[in-house]
């Protein structure tokens, strides 16, 4: 066998080198150069079978057969089951939750096939107590566990154990011997990264692998991969809340927007089928500064409690701090209140957040949070029956939000009794039976019947 040889390439213009180099000779961009494996030449004439183009209505089109997956919430983002062939990359902050999850993925999918779990990461015994965590006794006799971080060792044990799926946790400590660039290397991670895929379209096995979201960011994280693989998810949550948001970026085989909904327990990743129940269950009502938003995750609408707190600035500039909103938005929010509706905040430090950990990135909530920060200012309680859907504009004006509907009619499932939301023409199949409707021009109009402008 003709051994494959690294070469070096420089990420900004291109240049190859046999070496490593610190410097680009070329454009002299420092550390550019990172290594690539060169597959060797054999002999002459042509290398490869030459594909005829084919007509699109010869080709057979049907519905990819998918695994389906007992875990609905997880099913739900992939976007019914696992497709076979498929390469799906999981990526998220170290803990937070995906090794779990995978591993409960692959102790429900053992029941129709020989499932592979590969740990670089944990040993035997830690995935063992974990799995005993989630299931509390005995194992599927179809799930296979292998701790190994080689992939010349991981590729034929795939082979033997022809698996309906495998678990690769994570990309980053797989490695070739083929390059000598170390493990988690971004031409270590992409050429890993590329060898499943290939093994994945070939043998019809779906592979899942986890890419922690490294300090760098970017660097040889998970967005190296995104292109490669056919699926991106990631989870998201932070450490000092149990919920925990399974995001689709990309899906060749589903829809982007969907969201799962999962919390930490004590016995692993649990569903949260009804997340508004479970993200208001801990509010207070009566309390200054709080309001409910209706955001949409992906297709699926959302309450969530939004705290504002104002209080007067003790020395130098006002405060503005926020957990869960952007901060921009944020600024805006606090410079239309001050402006068109005549709070006075320029003394205030203004602190806003969305209880559960929830991160909200839709304008949609911008009613919300100003009502928050006003009634924090005013001192007096929001109705409890009230939710607040709309985006502010500049001149103070309130926007329409896409899927107004499908958001009055969650707030209405869940037993509030009125909404406010922008003025526009609404026809009356769109008012869900018994909720008031309340439309406002302005944020001025909309805050002004609750406290009072
Ligand atoms: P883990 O899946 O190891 O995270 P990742 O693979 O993304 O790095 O999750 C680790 C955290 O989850 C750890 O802090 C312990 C917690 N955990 C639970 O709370 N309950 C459980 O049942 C399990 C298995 C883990
Ligand atoms: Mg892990």
């Amino acid at each position: 066998m003709v051994k494959s040889k690294t070469e070096y390439v420089c990420q900004q213009c291109g240049r190859r080198a046999a070496k490593a180099l610190g410097r680009c000779p070329q454009c002299g961009a420092w550390n550019s150069m990172v290594a690539e494996v060169v597959a060797p030449k054999r002999g002459r004439g042509p290398k490869v079978e030459i594909s005829q183009p084919m007509r699109l209505m010869e080709i057979e089109g049907e519905d990819e057969d998918r695994i389906p997956l007992p875990i609905g919430e997880f099913a739900r983002v992939l976007g019914g089951g696992v497709v076979p062939g498929s390469v799906v990359l999981i990526g998220g902050d170290p803990g937070i939750g995906k090794s779990t999850l995978l591993l409960q993925l692959a102790l429900v999918l053992a029941d129709q096939g020989s499932v592979l779990y590969i740990s670089g990461e944990e040993s035997e015994r830690q995935i063992r107590n974990r799995v005993t965590r989630i299931i509390h006794d005995g194992a599927p006799e179809d799930l296979f566990l292998l701790t190994e971080t080689n992939l010349e060792a991981i590729t034929p044990a795939i082979e033997r154990t022809s698996p309906i799926v495998v678990v690769v946790d994570s990309i980053q400590t797989t490695h070739t011997s083929e390059l000598d660039s170390s493990a988690g290397s971004i031409t270590q991670v992409r050429e890993c990264a590329s060898r499943l895929q290939a093994l994945a379209k070939d043998s019809g096995v779906a592979v899942f692998l986890v890419g922690h979201v490294t300090k760098e960011g970017a660097i040889a994280g998970p967005k190296v991969l995104e292109h490669i693989v056919d699926t991106v998810l990631y989870l998201e949550g932070d450490n000092f809340h149990a919920y925990r948001l399974l995001r689709s970026v990309k899906n060749r085989f589903g829809p982007t927007t969907e969201v799962g909904v999962f919390e930490m327990g004590a016995s692993g990743m649990e569903e949260v089928t009804n997340p508004s129940e479970t993200f208001l269950a801990e509010r207070v009502v009566d309390s200054p500064g709080s309001a409910i938003a209706v955001t949409m995750e992906g297709t699926r609408p959302l309450l969530v409690e939004i705290q504002g707190l104002t209080s007067a600035t003790t020395f130098g500039h006002p405060r503005r701090t926020t957990n869960g909103v952007d901060f921009n938005r944020l600024l805006l929010t606090i410079a239309v209140l001050s402006r068109r509706v005549g709070l006075r905040l320029s003394d205030q430090d203004v602190f806003v957040n969305v209880v559960g950990g929830l991160r909200i990135s839709e304008p949609a909530a911008d009613l919300a949070v100003a009502a928050a920060i006003f009634s924090s200012m005013k001192d007096v309680p929001l109705p409890a029956d009230v939710a607040f859907i709309g985006e502010v504009g500049l001149s103070g004006e309130l926007r329409t939000v896409p899927q107004l509907s499908a958001r009055m009619s969650e707030a209405s499932k869940l037993g509030f009794q009125r909404v406010v939301v922008p003025k526009i023409d609404l026809s009356d199949d769109l008012r869900p039976e018994g909720l008031q409707v309340i439309q406002a021009r302005s944020l001025r109009e909309a805050l002004a019947g609750f406290l009072g402008t």
